[in-house]
């Protein structure tokens, strides 16, 4: 064979590997609302950047006559490329392929540009479409997902791992995005479960569909799962790339800095006037956070799920910070078990990636109730008080109303180990809230009295008076200064400028043992 001739055999092979599983599949896959695997890298990436990587690579299976079904690559885009010129390690599981099906090869291409986002210190992109373990290739597919689950835990904290679901992720293939850091879903066409409608009939009765089973909706309100849910494969790009500009390449690095901040003056003028007299009315504490933080840069991550608190990236002053709040507008900003869970989970991403965590507090306390008690509140609300205690990354908390007990514990208080702690003039710090307070210290004085209703209302305004306020925090030390809410944005500037060069160790252990 001539050069030329094996030129031209190597672009046949090239081609014969871009068209996947062939036409057929490809218009099904279309037909389906869904992307390939290589339109969907070509959508994300800069263009012309990708460079493939195991492209040749087939099966050797040998049984159910797959010898004689092969398809170069194996069900699996892998490679890598730049967005918005940063670089990130990516894989893409084709549908087209034996439905994106997992088998050894396929696993050994994923764990292989898992291995080089490692050694190089860049993100990695996992693209998920797929049947699950390929059957006819049985135990070697199992082994396949240990070896990925496995690297997902060892990348854990080093790299950022963002998975992408677009279209079935089944059984225990949801572990490897379950141990990723961040999940986005596409409304319709993903579905993330452990067992499927079938099995949940024929053990439980049950009849649900795959979307109301596992679909994006309920995963992003419901279980907390997803992290971002998009209408369509091209706005859940647009998300994903947007979350990146927040993230550093590695645990080593910091978030990029931009010099072009956007920002308003004018609206921290209403920040004065923001929380209301009454302090059991609400109010969105995201117009404090949107105001606070250079314009538009508010990125709020898991907006739909336990929505009592608040979480998500922003840039002040062009540094990215991580920023947690509580939400008066849902459960009166209390803490329940899922916003313990989101907060510490958030809390440990920054800290592991050198972003500052920025904490507005506004919470009456730990959500009251049986079904909180029983489902392990203690356990769950440990996890968020265990993530602030363990942080490194400069900590700044500003106290914007009620600060209650264990709750003002958990919300990062100087004791946990806040670096800096502000409060609002209407900052009401106190070991729990005045109605409660006086009904307990109180209970002699308005049971025997004459009106125990006006005594009860007496004495809860006394207390009130005495210790609804910032300043016993502040004569203590436990609040470093009490701020005008319009100066909340210099203060937290400075801050962090004073908290850049912060460096703080713990003592050396192989790993503690945060309450799972
Ligand atoms: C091999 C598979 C496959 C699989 C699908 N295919 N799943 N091949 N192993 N797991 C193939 C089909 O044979 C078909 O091949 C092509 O992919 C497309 O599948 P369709 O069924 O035509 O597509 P669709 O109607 O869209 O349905 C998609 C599906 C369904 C919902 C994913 O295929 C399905 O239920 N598959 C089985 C899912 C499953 O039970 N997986 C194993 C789970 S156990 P042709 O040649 O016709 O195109 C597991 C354990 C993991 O994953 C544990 C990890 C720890």
């Amino acid at each position: 064979m001539s050069v030329d001739e094996k030129i031209t055999e190597l672009m046949n092979k090239l081609d014969e590997a871009k068209r996947g599983g062939g036409e057929k599949r490809i218009a099904k896959q279309h037909d389906s609302g869904k992307y390939t695997a290589r339109e969907r890298i070509e959508m994300l990436l800069d263009p012309g950047s990708f460079t493939e990587l195991g492209t040749f690579v087939e099966h050797r299976c040998q049984d159910f006559g797959m010898e004689k079904n092969k398809f170069p690559g194996d069900g699996v885009v892998t490679g890598y490329g730049t967005i918005n010129g940063r670089r990130v390690c990516i894989f893409a599981q084709d549908f087209t392929v034996f439905g994106g099906s997992l088998g050894e090869m396929h696993a050994k291409k994923i764990c292989s540009i898992m291995d080089l986002a490692l050694k190089t210190g860049v993100p990695i992109i996992g693209i998920n479409d797929s049947g699950g373990a390929r059957i006819q290739e049985g135990i070697d597919s199992l082994n396949g997902y240990g070896e990925i689950f496995r690297r997902n835990t060892m990348a854990s904290g080093v790299i950022p791992q963002i998975s992408v679901i677009m279209g079935p992720c089944a059984g225990g293939a949801v572990y490897s995005p379950g141990l990723t850091d961040f999940i986005f879903m596409v409304e319709e066409t993903s579905q993330m479960f452990i067992t499927g409608p079938q099995v949940i009939k024929a053990a439980t009765g049950e009849e649900i569909s795959y979307e109301e089973l596992g679909g994006a909706a309920v995963h992003s309100r419901e279980s907390g799962v997803a992290h971002f849910r998009a209408e369509n494969e091209q706005k859940c790009f647009e998300l994903l790339k947007t979350l990146l500009t927040y993230l550093p390449d590695n645990n080593s690095a910091l978030p990029e800095p931009v010099d072009c901040i956007d920002f308003k003056e004018s609206a921290l003028e209403k920040l004065d006037t923001i929380i209301p007299t009454d302090s059991n009315k609400s109010y969105d504490v995201k117009e404090i956070i949107k105001a606070v933080v250079d314009t538009k840069t508010f990125f709020e991550i898991q907006n739909e799920f336990a929505t009592n608190l608040v979480i998500g990236f922003a840039r002040i002053n062009g540094r990215v910070v991580g920023i947690v709040a509580n939400q008066p507008k849902k459960l009166a900003g209390c803490l329940d078990i899922d916003s313990s869970d989101k907060g510490a989970r958030f809390v440990r991403f920054c800290d592991a990636f050198n972003i500052p965590l920025l904490t507005f507090v506004d919470t009456p306390g730990f959500l009251p109730g049986t079904r909180q008690e029983h489902g392990g509140i203690i356990r769950h609300g440990a996890k968020l008080l265990y993530a602030y205690c363990e942080a490194t990354v400069p900590k700044i908390t500003v106290i914007l109303r009620k600060a209650y007990g264990g709750a003002y514990l958990a919300m990062c208080s100087k004791s946990v180990g806040a670096d800096q702690v502000f409060a609002w003039p209407t900052a009401e710090v106190a070991v729990m809230g005045p109605e409660g307070a006086a009904n307990i210290i109180f209970r002699k004085e308005i049971s025997q009295s004459k009106d125990p209703e006006g005594t009860r209302k007496d004495k809860i305004k006394q207390y009130r008076e005495i210790f609804a306020n910032p300043y016993i925090a502040a004569a203590r030390g436990y609040v470093d200064h009490i701020i005008e809410p319009r100066d909340t944005r210099t203060v937290i500037i400075r801050a962090l400028e004073s908290l850049a060069t912060k460096k703080e160790s713990r003592l050396s252990k192989k790993h503690g043992n945060i309450p799972l």
